[in-house]
């Protein structure tokens, strides 16, 4: 049979991870993604895969094969990196690791509000710990074939970091340096997580004098480039000194948002964790508006946020994004997703005769 012609596998099963609970689809999901490639399922996965010269870009001192990347969260461990290359991603946030491994927050942590294509996540940074992610990561290196991608461009991968549950605020700044001390070299990009909502006053983090000293910490350890991920409930008078302020510390950029704890956009949630998707997609634009002025074109700016369709991501690369990241739509789109949202945004690129996605960063700042 030719893979390359239909998917026929994913969107059956993808039904029916829907109608398990939330975090058990998630990981048969990624173990279906991981055994998929490992089974030598490559033409297949990657018969979901856009590749198309107008969605190249430079940015980071690497060239990205396309502007959708998957956000944190979603392979926290690198469990299924390879997989996540094939279906057509541009690029790749694993994390947020912490040093030591942790359980997270007890379950049931993950809910989907299904009408407001919306998930509420407590998770709490579950992961598997910096050391087996390096182990992971640095398998990945050795065994990376020339064309590890198959085919076109390699993907960039980037590393989220975070601090662990037990660890006080005034420790942290060794925590995140000493991650990246231990994950330099094996990623394209760094990005130093102060937003989550579900590590208890990680967000306290969020304020000019902590994020400079985190920062520095961390660009002392690496050459690569850093990025600082916000939280879309900051002031936006907040988020733009702290974006500025990043910059000027010496981060190649930020990333506009993390989830939500504003309930208001979603009355009825558990209020229990943070908010993604649909409801979150108004305030994660307003604040790309509201900072790309001062941003670009002296850093990235990645935004993420209730991205689901590719009219929607050229908005927001209209709008100064780089970089446009997403996370619940993939859950509640399936893996035909990433194809759909590119598709889509080339028929944006055409519709209005732009070149390429570089020609449409940034073409509604005045
Ligand atoms: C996340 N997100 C997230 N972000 C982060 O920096 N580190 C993390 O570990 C996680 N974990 C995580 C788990 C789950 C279940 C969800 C839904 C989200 C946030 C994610 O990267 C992204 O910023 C938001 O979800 C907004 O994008 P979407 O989901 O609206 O596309």
């Amino acid at each position: 049979m030719d893979f390359r012609k239909e998917p026929w596998l994913g969107e059956p099963l993808h039904r029916l991870l829907l109608r398990l609970p939330p975090e058990r689809a998630h990981e048969l999901g990624l173990a279906a993604l991981r055994t998929g490639s490992g089974l030598g399922l490559k033409n297949y996965l990657s018969s979901y895969k856009v590749e198309d010269s107008r969605l190249h870009q430079e940015l980071l001192g690497r060239t990205f094969p396309n502007p959708l990347g998957l956000a944190a969260g979603f392979d926290k461990d690198g469990r299924a990196i390879s997989a996540l290359e094939l279906l057509g991603f541009g690029a790749i946030e694993v994390g947020t690791v912490t040093p030591r491994p942790q359980e997270g927050n007890p379950r049931p942590r993950l809910f989907r509000h299904r009408q407001a294509a919306t998930l509420e996540n407590a998770m709490g940074f579950n992961n598997a710990g910096a050391e087996a992610l390096a182990r992971k990561l640095s398998r990945r290196l050795e065994s990376r074939a020339p064309h590890r991608h198959h085919g076109g461009v390699p993907v960039p991968l980037g590393v989220n970091l975070g601090k662990n549950k037990i660890t006080p605020n005034e420790e942290a700044v060794e925590e995140y340096a000493g991650l990246t001390r231990r994950f330099d070299g094996m990623c394209d990009y760094f990005v130093v997580n102060v937003s989550s909502p579900n590590t208890p006053g990680l967000r306290d983090l969020q304020t000019a004098a902590a994020v400079e000293g985190l920062l520095a910490a961390v660009l002392a350890e690496t050459s690569s480039p850093v990025l600082l991920k916000l939280s879309p409930d900051l002031d936006t008078g907040q988020a733009i000194e702290l974006a500025t302020g990043a910059i000027a510390t010496g981060a190649a950029g930020v990333i506009l948002t993390n989830t939500t704890i504003d309930y208001s956009l979603l009355p009825s949630a558990h209020r229990v964790g943070g908010l993604s998707g649909r409801v979150l997609r108004d305030r994660s634009f307003e604040l790309l508006r509201a900072v790309a002025p001062k941003v670009f074109g002296r850093g990235l700016l990645v935004s993420v946020g209730g991205v689901e369709s590719g009219a929607e991501l050229y908005r927001r690369l209209r709008a100064g994004a780089g970089l446009v990241q997403i996370y619940t739509a993939l859950a509640y789109g399936g893996p035909g997703l990433v194809g759909r949202i590119l598709r889509g945004l080339l028929e944006c690129l055409d519709r209005d005769g732009v070149a390429s996605v570089g020609e449409a960063v940034g073409a509604d700042l005045a």
